[in-house]
């Protein structure tokens, strides 16, 4: 390769004790103000971890998709989850199993094969919208529903499990790994092999998601499904065999696969309809269209999955929510080797930052990118913009396996309330900020009035 043209802008003092104490206080500000201060690439040391922040969709390019092999997961951020998210999908590093495991598990998750799972997740939000018609709470809490039926909706898609009385733990222990975990990520000591009162918690929380996990599998293996009735994810994993060397997965596996997507699926779409509603809420001219366009679509029927491309306007707005609110706002890559990117020189080993929650608000592709515009999302606009200056789902082989289970439950899910409901902001309702934790969480939640439609502009 030829000598660097340019040594990366650095950001604070090579121990680092700064950037961690900035971290810790405000972890999007500083990083933002680096991008201010540095560029699209400056580097820092977060207690003598040394970390390059990219913020360019041409780098982002590179090292997602052209070169993608040039860089691993062995990076700072999914070693800390690992702990919690083991040998499954999204944190693996191990090449050759993530790819044995993705070739298994993809499949079942593509358009055609979600088009079955669709009605059970409107008949999942009909159920939650009953149970809000027998209600005469004047506020609820949107995070905590919304995370109650997304818990439902992939449980029993993919894993036919039931897991109404069990939900409510799981969500604690996420909540919980996700805080520890989020606030370690910016501050990293002690080591979480260290057993502070933290850590112990963490640890349970990991043993309360296990349990929650191990309660289906053990239950399903018991109870095969009866000749006839459909396969649903977990029996083809249960029984998957690999294309390429015949082998199947092992019980440990099988585990950390349910968990990887139970957790990659609950908390993601929850946030991003919770901020969706408050959107909408916030901007009455937006909800209008998009009242209208459901009234149209939809009229008196329950949404189907042939409705989703005849929502084209919902479909934006659920864009222009995941840019505003990414909800896996961070991950990181690991230089396999020295490599040149934008000019820059990146070290083998360099732990590689991709924040798509500054990404999405780069001034050069988004204007007044803090203003909610589902426009952006027109056609014309999307082809107007690099791709990769928008990656809500990452991009090039790691890319969200689930993905399109995720757009079909925003969309469903979103279109089946705004036919019923129209959620408004409590009187007294501050601003709600986003809390970067390992994902990306509105804090404190989201609260609104829950209003029928009847009566209204129909
Ligand atoms: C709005 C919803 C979602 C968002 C924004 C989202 C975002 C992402 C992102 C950015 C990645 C890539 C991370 C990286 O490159 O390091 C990812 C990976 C992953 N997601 Fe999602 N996700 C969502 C929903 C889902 C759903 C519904 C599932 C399961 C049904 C899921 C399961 C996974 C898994 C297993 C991976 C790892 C894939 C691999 O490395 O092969 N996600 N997701």
């Amino acid at each position: 390769m030829s000598s660097p043209a340019r040594p990366i802008p650095r950001l604070g003092r090579p121990d680092g004790l700064d950037n961690a104490l900035a971290l810790r206080r405000d972890q999007l500000g500083f990083l933002s103000e680096g991008l201010a201060r540095r560029g699209d690439v400056f580097e820092f040391s977060l207690l003598g971890l040394p970390m390059v922040l990219v913020n360019h969709p041409d780098h982002i390019r590179h090292i997602l998709l052209d070169n993608s092999d040039g860089y691993d997961k062995n990076a700072v951020l999914f070693k800390i989850v690992r702990p919690v998210l083991r040998k499954g999908l999204i944190a693996n590093a191990d090449h050759e199993l993530w790819q044995r495991q993705r070739r298994m598990i993809a499949p079942h998750l593509t358009p055609r094969a979600i088009s079955g799972l669709a009605r059970n997740m409107t008949a999942e939000t009909e159920r939650m919208l009953d149970r809000w018609d027998a209600s005469d709470a004047p506020v609820l809490d949107i995070t905590d529903q919304i995370g109650q039926l997304a818990l439902r909706i992939v449980n029993r898609s993919l894993f036919s499990a039931d897991v109404d009385t069990t939900a409510l733990a799981f969500e604690r222990a996420f909540g919980a790994a996700n805080a520890i975990l989020g606030e370690y990520f910016r501050f990293p000591f002690p080591p979480l092999s260290v057993p502070t009162r933290k850590h112990r918690r963490l640890r349970r929380a990991i043993a309360d998601m296990d349990a929650f996990v191990s309660g289906f599998i053990t239950e399903r293996a018991a109870r095969p499904p009866a000749t006839g009735e459909a396969a649903d994810l977990l029996t083809m994993l249960m029984h998957a065999v690999d294309e390429i060397d015949g082998r199947g997965m092992d019980i440990e596996q099988l585990h950390h696969e349910v968990l990887n997507i139970c957790i990659g699926a609950y908390e993601t779409t929850t946030n991003t309809l919770s901020w969706a509603f408050y959107l909408l809420a916030r901007h009455p001219e937006v909800e209008r269209r998009v009242h209208e366009e459901v009234d149209r679509v939809i009229g008196d029927r329950i949404p189907e999955f042939a409705d989703i491309p005849r929502l084209p306007y919902l479909r934006m707005v659920i864009d222009e929510t995941l840019r505003i609110y990414s909800p896996a706002y961070q991950f990181m890559r690991r230089a396999l080797a020295d490599d040149e990117i934008g000019g820059y020189r990146i070290r083998k080993g360099s732990n590689i930052l991709i924040n798509s929650y500054l990404l999405h608000r780069h001034p050069e592709f988004w204007e007044d990118p803090e203003r909610f515009d589902p426009e952006r999302f027109s056609a014309e606009n999307i082809a107007r913009r690099p791709k990769h200056a928008y990656i809500p789902f990452g991009s090039g082989h790691r890319v969200c396996v689930g993905k399109h289970f995720a757009l079909t439950e925003l969309v469903l899910v979103l279109a089946t309330v705004a036919a019923r409901y129209r959620l408004r902001l409590p009187n007294d309702a501050a601003s709600i900020q986003p809390e970067a934790l390992i994902t990306l969480h509105p804090a404190g939640g989201v609260h609104l009035c829950p209003q029928r439609r009847e009566g209204l502009v129909r």
